[in-house]
């Protein structure tokens, strides 16, 4: 049997700052009820002045290599979008905090996409014997990007970052690693944005505006993509192992937005209680959206040795993508 990624261990962390809607009202022109009604967003968690995305990186890789009873691994995969630095990247200075001296280490950007595509690309990694574990984080510190005026992404965004520990094995074993979709159209590159400070502009003698430098989002635009994308990934990832979508016990899909989860699940067929929802409680983490959920839901019962779940994401570039597995049996280290 050929060699498969095996999902051995889950860990999250949340930064300290918890900010909830009526704050939120204190500073910006919006209310809870539009809030909670447009978004389904009721809180979110922010990152105290010095702290990075590292920083929770850490925390998270930490409490997965826990989570799996394993002490090292040979890879380090970091998905993000908000990076310590924009060179070199987060993922090598992670590793070494973490005592894994001298693996593989690098990041991915899809942004909300990427712990889905750094999923995939860890799973690869091992498939091929260049390594025989991985630790796939997702960590994203955007309230660092946000503008502090815009009412339109601060409450929706949150940080925090999730892990899982990867192992190699076979795809009988629970937590195996089935199958994987990923997309993307750059023809929509213009509607997740921070536009400025890279090398076009550099190239180009312009100097960065400072609105250049903050994150913009044109939500209404992304809103029907992220449910086409997200919900015909998932039925064909489900096909593509021999499932059909009513054998899934949870589908754990990208946190953007409750009204978005909820036409996914309709698009399904899905009941409701097939659909993790965590984002009330922490936002739209970006690249720690999926493991941040997938921790909620072991960590309350949803989530079951031995169940059928589809991971589904979508973000920035535009770029998607699913993944479908059996749950495994492994304790769950958060906060
Ligand atoms: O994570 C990566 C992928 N991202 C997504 O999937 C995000 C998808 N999009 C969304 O979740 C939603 O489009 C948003 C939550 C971003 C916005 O919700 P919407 O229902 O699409 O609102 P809208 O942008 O159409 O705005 C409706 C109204 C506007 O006012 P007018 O023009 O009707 O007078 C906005 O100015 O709501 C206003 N508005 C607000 N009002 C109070 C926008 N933001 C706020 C706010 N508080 N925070």
């Amino acid at each position: 049997m050929r060699t498969s990624a095996v999902v051995a261990g889950l860990g999250s962390a949340l930064p300290p700052n918890r900010v909830t809607n009526d704050d939120l009202t204190k500073e910006l022109d919006t209310s809870d009820e539009w809030i909670t009604s447009r978004t389904g967003v009721r809180q979110r968690f922010t990152v105290p002045v010095g702290m990075a995305t590292s920083d929770l990186a850490v925390v998270a890789a930490q409490r997965a290599l826990s989570s799996s009873g394993m002490t090292t691994v040979e890879a380090v995969v970091l998905a993000t979008s908000t990076p310590d630095h924009p060179c070199p990247a987060t993922a090598p200075d992670v590793a070494t905090r973490l005592g894994l001296a001298q693996v593989a280490a690098f990041d991915v950007a899809a942004v909300c996409a990427g712990f889905v595509y750094a999923l995939a690309t860890a799973a690869g990694l091992i498939e091929s014997r260049v390594v025989n574990s991985a630790l796939v984080i997702g960590a994203d510190t955007f309230s660092t990007i946000l503008h502090p005026q815009d009412r339109t992404t601060r409450v929706i965004f949150g940080d925090g970052a999730g892990a899982v520990v990867l192992r190699a094995g076979n795809a009988a074993i629970d937590g195996a690693l089935l199958a994987f979709d990923l997309g993307s159209d750059g023809t929509g590159r213009d509607l997740i944005t921070v536009w400025g400070g890279g090398a076009r502009q550099r190239s180009s003698r312009i100097v960065p505006a400072a609105a250049d430098l903050h994150f913009a989002m044109q939500g209404k635009a992304v809103f029907n993509r992220a449910v086409q994308c997200m919900g015909t990934s998932v039925a064909a990832t489900v096909r593509s192992v021999g499932w059909d979508v009513t054998d899934l016990d949870l589908l754990v899909a990208h946190q953007a937005n409750a009204r978005i989860l909820r036409a996914i699940g309709q698009q399904l067929d899905l009941d409701e209680d097939q659909v993790a929802v965590n984002l009330d409680r922490v936002g739209n983490t970006v690249a720690a959206s999926i493991p941040l959920a997938l921790a909620d839901a072991v960590a309350t019962g949803r989530l079951r040795p031995g169940h059928h779940v589809a991971l589904a994401a979508f973000g920035g570039g535009l770029t998607w993508g699913s993944a479908v597995l059996r749950w495994p049996d492994i304790p769950v280290a958060m906060e």
